[in-house]
């Protein structure tokens, strides 16, 4: 997706114009893939523009950050901060927010220690992920070849640069395959999660996604929507799921910060009902809670000023 420059990006702790915010080609973790970011939505409601669990974002982040032994140059408070000075500044009332910490330049080899690490955060505006019709026309997916990386090859907890490979490898098979996205499942053959986007299973009217030990990154919309979910009345837990759990669900749906709720209406050529009724009830629950429309869940939406 083409990117539409702001006006300024926060690069360690100073304001600098768009086109200056630049590094050096021997940045150390451009090299070895071994940076930690964030990708988070400020959303226009009725008190201006508001970044969607801001705070729960930057502490994944610095979480991110020590599972990498990366030691952040900047508080949680000070990056909250700055993330609502990068929105003020680009006067968008609504864009996608990027938080990106990484070993500088300087050093080269593996060895991140002696490394310096720089932060920036930049902004700009992004549409719906997955496409604008995704909540209700939903999307066709595929169970990817590629195996989630696990604990022990890359940690899924961290939402490191690098982990990133795999899900590149896995969109574009499916992709070039004639699919939306794919799903991957992990070493032992258990759904883990999408590309970039938590899975939901729904039969018999229980809502099921795929644990932190199943290879899923903890997500913040996966958290938001269990939450939302429970407040209808809906079971919704935590569980494994298998490969057929995904072929018989009666509804299906993906969500992240980038694709918010989207419903799926296929995987591997199997249909599913799309949108289903629980499907859309959340998604249009969540669509206005991000928006501080829902007053239980106004905690979650982080004004910019
Ligand atoms: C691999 C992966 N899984 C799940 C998610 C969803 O996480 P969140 O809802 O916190 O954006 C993301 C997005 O950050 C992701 O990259």
């Amino acid at each position: 997706m083409p990117i539409t420059p702001t006006e300024k990006i926060w690069m360690n702790g100073e304001m600098v114009d768009w086109a200056d915010a630049n590094i050096h080609i021997l940045t150390h973790s451009l090299h070895y893939g071994m940076g930690v970011f964030e990708g988070m939505r400020a959303y226009e409601t009725a008190d201006g523009p508001a970044i969607f669990r801001l705070t729960d974002h930057i502490t994944r982040m610095h979480d991110s950050a020590r599972i990498l032994l990366m030691p952040m140059p900047y508080s949680v408070e000070e990056l909250v901060e700055a993330s609502k000075a990068v929105v003020r500044a680009s006067g968008l009332p609504a864009c996608y927010v990027r938080p990106i910490a990484y070993f500088g330049y300087g050093e080269m080899g593996l060895n991140t220690l002696p490394c310096s690490v720089d932060v920036a955060i930049a902004c700009w505006p992004w549409g719906a992920y997955l496409g604008d019709d995704a909540a209700t026309k939903g999307v066709r997916m595929k169970i990817s070849s590629w195996v989630r990386h696990d604990h022990n090859t890359m940690p899924p907890a961290s939402k490191t640069t690098g982990n990133y490979a795999n899900s590149s490898l896995a969109k574009v098979e499916a992709l070039k395959a004639g699919y939306d996205e794919a799903l991957m499942l992990n070493s032992q053959g258990l759904v883990s999660e999408c590309t970039g986007e938590n899975i939901f299973v729904a039969r018999k009217g229980v809502i099921v996604t795929p644990p932190l030990s199943a290879g899923a990154l903890e997500g913040i919309t996966q958290h938001s929507v269990m939450t939302i979910a429970r407040d209808f009345g809906f079971e919704c837990r935590i569980g494994e799921l298998t490969r057929s759990d995904l072929y018989i669900c009666d509804e299906m749906f993906v969500c992240g910060t980038a694709a918010e709720v989207s419903a799926v209406n296929e995987v591997d050529d199997r249909p599913i009902a799309c949108p289903g009724p629980m499907t859309t009830a959340i998604a249009d629950e969540y669509k206005k809670a991000v928006r501080g429309q829902v007053d239980r869940y106004k905690e979650w939406v982080e004004h910019v000023s």
